[in-house]
């Protein structure tokens, strides 16, 4: 029910007004967004949405969730900077749990504020460890927004960076529904796999610093690898001396469903792990983790400002702890299962629809012109956007060609209000 009116507008005018034109917003007209509570978010003007986007998948359980809100309160009141120069509790506690909670003997955590630093720290620490500095990414993956960050990014529209770093090397992604070698699984045997020792051994000087991808593509739209993928690419990245750096920064935390990480799906312990985004259900936090050897290997000075900071270690201490506390990670995996039940469904009734993939709350739904061609159909993924918004519902988008719908609420969700959801995401369907 809309109460006030104008205010969404000049809400979006001062910020349009005062703020970079590069910063993009969803649809035609901003949303401003003034408050959130749960899965739903209110606009200026009374306006009210299911979140089906989290903020892209960062408000990982609820808005102003009770329990995490309070004790990141407690914290705010108590302590709220001192900078990584000085021991606090909060941090050295938070690594203790990352410690208790992570695969393969990874212990030795760095804080900062985002995935593009928790990314750079990694490929740092990689470099300094193995004595490379080649590091091979993948097609459509997505690393940041910093200069090193851009030219990991494998997307050309988020690589406006003009400083051009040489080192890195893109390879095939595991992209089975637009297979770059136009194989099928798993007659393919992993061609795009076994392709990343050629691409070493022709692209590189031999000698690699690190392998980073994400378990499952995020900005690239959701794209799940085969089970047996990421073993055999380890496999080879090590065997030229390299490093697996697994970027969680939107697969971790229970988002996959039935694990706390994403790589844990696929039978492989990375080196080194980063995360952010849904790390502290929306309060700024990066963080790269390691094992003892590794990280012993970085030498010389490091410090963040801000990394570290108590306010955001308590708040993703009490994220973990929810996350615990209210089965997530068993939650997640049931909800995801029933939610890709139900796009597969739309699948039947949309021939737009090509491809409907992903795990646990993380579901990509690609749209295309022609399902032979599998051209891709952006200009329908504007069309359902705006379809959505009037039905009081949140989505994202996302791949290469803007044609991939991202739904990927908080996991906090309920049943009633996932089936809610559902229904709003089929009447904007049924109108294209
Ligand atoms: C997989 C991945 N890595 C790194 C980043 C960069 O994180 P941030 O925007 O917090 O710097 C993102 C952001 O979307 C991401 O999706």
């Amino acid at each position: 029910m809309k109460t006030e009116t104008r205010k969404n507008a000049e809400l979006t005018k001062k910020y349009k007004d005062f703020l970079f034109p590069s910063v993009i917003t969803y649809y035609q007209e901003p949303l401003p967004l003034v408050s959130g509570k749960g899965c739903r978010v209110m606009d200026a003007e009374g306006g009210e949405y299911l979140d089906f986007f989290g903020g892209i998948l960062t408000v990982s359980i609820a808005h102003c969730h009770e329990k995490i809100t309070k004790r990141t309160a407690e914290q705010l009141k108590k302590l709220q900077h001192v900078s990584t120069l000085y021991p606090t509790k909060p941090a050295a506690d938070l690594a203790e749990k990352l410690a208790s909670i992570c695969p393969g003997g990874l212990r030795r955590s760095f804080f900062t504020n985002s995935g593009t630093e928790a990314d750079e720290m990694a490929v740092m620490t990689a470099q300094h460890a193995t004595g490379n500095q080649e590091i091979i990414c993948l097609r459509h993956s997505y690393s940041g927004r910093s200069a090193m960050a851009m030219n990991m990014t494998a997307h050309s529209p988020w690589r406006i960076s003009k400083t051009l770093m040489p080192g890195i090397k893109h390879a095939h992604a595991a992209y089975c529904y637009r297979c770059p070698f136009k194989l099928s699984y798993p007659s393919c045997d992993l061609a795009c796999a076994k392709d990343v020792e050629e691409l070493i051994q022709t692209e590189t000087c031999g000698k690699v610093a690190a392998f980073l991808a994400e378990p499952v593509m995020g900005v690239g739209g959701f794209v799940v690898p085969p089970k047996d993928y990421f073993k055999v690419v380890t496999d080879i990245v090590h065997k030229y001396g390299g490093l697996f750096i697994a970027d969680e920064v939107q697969t971790g935390w229970g988002r996959t469903g039935g694990k706390w990480f994403g790589i844990e799906h696929f039978g492989v312990n990375p080196d080194i792990m980063t995360s952010a985004k849904g790390m502290a259900n929306g309060l700024p936090i990066g963080w790269t983790i390691t094992t003892d050897k590794i990280a012993e290997s970085l030498k010389g000075l490091t410090i963040s400002t801000f990394g570290g900071n108590p306010v955001s270690c308590a708040a993703a201490h009490a994220t973990i702890d929810a996350i615990e506390e209210e089965g997530l990670l068993q939650k997640t995996e049931k909800l995801g299962h029933i939610l890709r039940g139900h796009l597969l469904e739309f699948q039947k009734s949309f021939p737009c629809i090509g491809d409907v993939r992903g795990m646990g709350l993380m579901a990509g739904v690609e749209l295309v012109l022609d399902r032979k061609t599998k051209a891709p159909d952006a200009k329908s993924v504007v069309k359902i956007f705006e379809e959505t918004r009037k039905e009081g519902l949140l989505i994202g988008k996302g791949g290469l060609y803007g044609n991939i719908l991202r739904i990927s609420p908080p996991m906090g969700i309920s049943l009633a209000e996932l089936e809610e959801g559902i229904k709003k995401l089929r009447k904007a369907f049924e109108r294209l």
